[in-house]
């Protein structure tokens, strides 16, 4: 049975998106079986792979709310391990639609249930926020990996996140555990990056991943490429952190 892991930090411009494309791509590269889901309105992880995909008709908002299987809005990709879910601006109006539905925090899940026989890794991107789409990934998920950018301010708001997950622990998933926090845009050149690694270390132990992601010109100009970095310039280093946080992800043996 697969894993279903959800990126998740409601602060913006965190590193979630680029850690959900570019893990999801080295687990594929390592034999792993995986889907990428994009969950955000931005539909950022669907316009980065761009290049890799021919897109399906459907996309999640379709499976979420039009009652679409989800198979129909699975996009294959040039790597034969790798399938992709798309986002559109639509889905903007799931946040409000699905408040009316029966069991809303669970559409998700309920879509997810067949998929998880077929994938080793399902990874879910988030939008920036704790809203429904948040809270449905909370609910489906299996666990979360938290990215958090060696910047200013970087524990700011994590305590809500925290709240919001044993919240979801406590009613809505009692499984839902914490993979990993990851640090992002590590710059071993600033006492800063080195102050946040510490602060996280000490608050949160060895749910630290030992990957950093460094900060790493590659990573943010892949996307506008449509590509993931392994394929935009496969030795960069943030190409680089990326496969080795996917065998840090395989050697735990989930
Ligand atoms: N390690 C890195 N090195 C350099 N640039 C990075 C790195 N990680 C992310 N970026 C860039 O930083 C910006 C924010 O990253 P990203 O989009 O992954 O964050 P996000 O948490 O998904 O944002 P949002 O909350 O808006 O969804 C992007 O322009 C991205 O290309
Ligand atoms: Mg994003």
């Amino acid at each position: 049975m697969g894993r279903i892991i959800g990126f998740t930090n409601q602060k913006g411009g965190v590193g979630k998106t680029t850690s959900a494309v570019n893990l999801a791509v080295s687990l594929a590269v390592s034999e792993a079986k995986t889907l990428l889901i994009d969950m955000d309105p931005q539909a950022n992880a669907t316009t980065g792979l761009s290049e890799l995909t021919h897109p399906s008709s459907f996309t999640i908002y379709d499976a979420l709310i039009r009652g679409h299987n989800l198979d129909e809005a699975i996009s294959e990709t040039q790597f034969e391990n790798f399938h992709v879910v798309a986002s559109t601006h639509d889905l903007v109006g799931a946040e409000v639609e699905l408040v009316g539905v029966m069991a809303r925090e669970y559409q998700l899940e309920k879509i997810l249930e067949k998929a998880r026989h077929t994938y080793d890794y399902i990874l879910i991107d988030c939008p920036p926020s704790l809203g429904l789409l948040t809270i449905n990934t909370l609910t489906a998920a299996d666990s979360l990996i938290i990215p958090i950018q060696c910047e200013y301010y970087a524990l700011e708001g994590l305590g809500q996140l925290l709240n919001t997950v044993r919240l979801v622990q406590k009613h809505l998933n009692t499984d839902l555990e914490i993979e990993g926090v990851l640090l992002t845009m590590y710059d071993k050149r600033l006492n800063l990056s080195k102050q946040v690694a510490e602060e996280v270390r000490d608050y949160f132990g060895d749910k630290l991943f030992k990957t950093l992601i460094h900060r790493n010109v590659r990573l943010g100009e892949a996307p506008s490429f449509g590509k993931p970095a392994l394929l935009y310039d496969a030795n960069s280093v943030g190409a680089q952190d990326y496969i080795q946080l996917a065998e840090e992800i395989i050697e735990r043996g989930n």
